[in-house]
C-alpha cells in the first residue's frame, strides 16, 4: 500500500528511496479534493494520488526498503513535510515524474492515480497477505490518522474522558481510538446528527449537536458534563474555531488537545491563559504514524477483527461517478466512497 504513503502486499521494498506499484484497485479522493483548498499545497503541474493498495516492487532489489520514518522519521527532509510530500515531492526532495521536460509534482510524495508509479520506500507497508484491498486502503489515509491521533499522538489513557469534533472518517477514527485506549467517556461532536449511530457503535459513549444549544458554547457544554473537562480533545473538523472550542474544552491542569483538521481558514485564536494553567496543544501529520512500520500494524489489527474498517464505507462507485463521490462526502452523506477503476 502507497499511502500519503501507501502499502504494497507482496512486494513492498525499494532502492533506497525508491519502489514501483501497479494497477491499483481502489481508492477515495478526500485528501486530494481537500488539498486544492488548502495553502500548503503544491505547485502545478501535479499528479494526484495519495494512496493505494497493490503490489509494489524494489527498483533496485540490493538495497534494503519497505521500513523507514514515515513523515516523522530520521532521514533529511522527512523532518520537513511542507518542503517535502505537502508539496509534492518525494522525501529526498525531487519527483520522479516530468512531461514535456517539465517536472511534474507527485501528490503527497505518491501520485497514485495511475498504473504505474515511483514512491520512496518509507511511503510502502508491507502488509497481510490475506487483507482485502478494498477495506485495507482506508489505512493509507484517514483511519489512521484519526486512530493514530488518539492512540499515538494524544496518548489517551485508560479511563480518561475524551471529546471527538467531527466524525467523518478522521473522527470516527479517533473515537475508535480512545476506546481501545480503554478511555471511559468518549463525547462525539458533530453538526450533522446523521453521524451519530455510527460513532456510537464505534464507541461513543455520548453524541452532541453544538447546534441544540446555542447560543451556548460548545465548551462550556462539554465542561459541565465532565465536572471541568475532559482529559482530551481531539479536532477533526478542520476549522480554527473549532481547534480554540476543542482547546477550552479540556481541563485547565492537564487536558491535551490535538489539531487534526487541515485548515486555510486563518490562524487559531489561543488564549495564553488557557496554555499557562497546563493544557498542552499538540498538532499531528498522519496521526503521528511512521506508515511503514504502522500500517501492517493497523491491517493486522484488522485481520484479527480488533480494528473496524468496512463500518467506514458506505459507497461503493465506478471511476465515471468520481465527482459523485466528492459531493456525497461535501454534504456529508458519505464516510468513504470506494471507487473502482476498473
Ligand atoms: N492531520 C492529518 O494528517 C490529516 C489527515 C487526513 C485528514 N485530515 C483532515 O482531517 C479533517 C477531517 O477529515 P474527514 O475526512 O473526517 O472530513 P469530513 O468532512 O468527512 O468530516 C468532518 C466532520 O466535521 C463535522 N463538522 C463540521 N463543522 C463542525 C462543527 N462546527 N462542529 C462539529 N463538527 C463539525 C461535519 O459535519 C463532518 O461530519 C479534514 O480537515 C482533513 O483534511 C488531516
Amino acid at each position: 500500500m502507497q499511502s500519503s504513503g501507501g502499502v504494497g502486499r507482496r512486494h513492498s521494498s525499494g532502492r533506497r528511496g525508491c519502489a514501483g506499484g501497479s494497477a491499483q484497485s481502489s481508492r477515495s479522493a478526500h485528501q486530494d479534493a481537500v488539498q486544492w483548498s488548502v495553502p500548503h499545497r503544491p505547485d502545478l503541474p501535479v499528479w494526484y494520488g495519495e494512496r493505494r493498495v497493490d503490489a509494489a516492487f524494489p527498483l533496485d532489489p540490493g538495497t534494503r526498503g519497505g521500513r523507514g520514518g514515515g513523515e516523522c522519521g530520521p532521514r533529511g527532509d522527512q523532518r520537513q513535510p511542507r518542503k517535502t510530500n505537502m508539496m509534492g515531492m518525494m522525501a529526498d526532495g525531487t519527483s520522479r515524474v516530468s512531461w514535456n521536460d517539465q517536472q511534474v509534482r507527485q501528490f503527497m510524495g505518491v501520485s497514485t492515480l495511475s498504473q504505474y508509479t515511483v514512491v520512496a520506500d518509507i511511503s510502502v507497508a508491507k502488509i497481510h497477505q490475506d487483507a482485502p484491498l478494498d477495506k485495507v486502503y482506508l489505512l493509507g489515509c484517514g483511519v489512521s490518522t484519526g486512530y493514530g491521533a488518539a492512540c499515538k499522538t494524544a496518548q489517551v489513557e485508560k479511563d480518561s474522558t475524551c471529546a471527538v469534533f467531527g466524525l467523518g472518517a478522521v473522527g470516527l477514527a479517533a473515537v475508535m481510538g480512545c476506546r481501545a485506549a480503554g478511555a471511559s467517556k468518549i463525547i462525539a461532536v458533530d453538526i450533522n446528527p446523521k453521524k451519530f449511530k455510527l460513532a456510537q457503535e464505534l464507541g461513543a459513549t455520548e453524541c452532541i449537536n453544538p447546534l441544540d444549544h446555542k447560543p451556548r458554547p460548545i465548551q462550556e457544554v462539554l465542561k459541565e458534563k465532565t465536572q471541568g473537562g475532559v482529559d482530551y480533545a481531539l479536532e477533526c473538523v478542520g476549522n480554527p474555531t473549532v481547534t480554540s472550542e476543542a482547546l477550552e474544552s479540556t481541563v485547565d491542569a492537564w487536558g491535551v488537545c490535538v489539531a487534526v483538521g487541515w485548515s486555510d481558514a486563518g490562524p487559531i485564536n489561543v488564549d495564553v491563559d488557557e496554555l499557562l494553567v497546563g493544557r498542552t496543544l499538540k498538532g499531528t501529520y498522519f496521526g503521528g504514524c511512521k506508515g511503514a512500520d504502522y500500517v501492517p500494524v493497523l491491517v493486522d489489527k484488522y485481520m484479527k477483527k480488533e480494528l473496524k474498517l468496512d463500518e467506514f464505507i458506505t459507497h461503493r462507485l465506478s471511476l465515471g461517478e468520481v465527482n459523485k463521490a466528492l459531493e456525497l462526502l461535501k454534504t456529508g452523506e458519505s464516510i468513504r466512497s470506494v471507487i473502482s477503476l476498473w
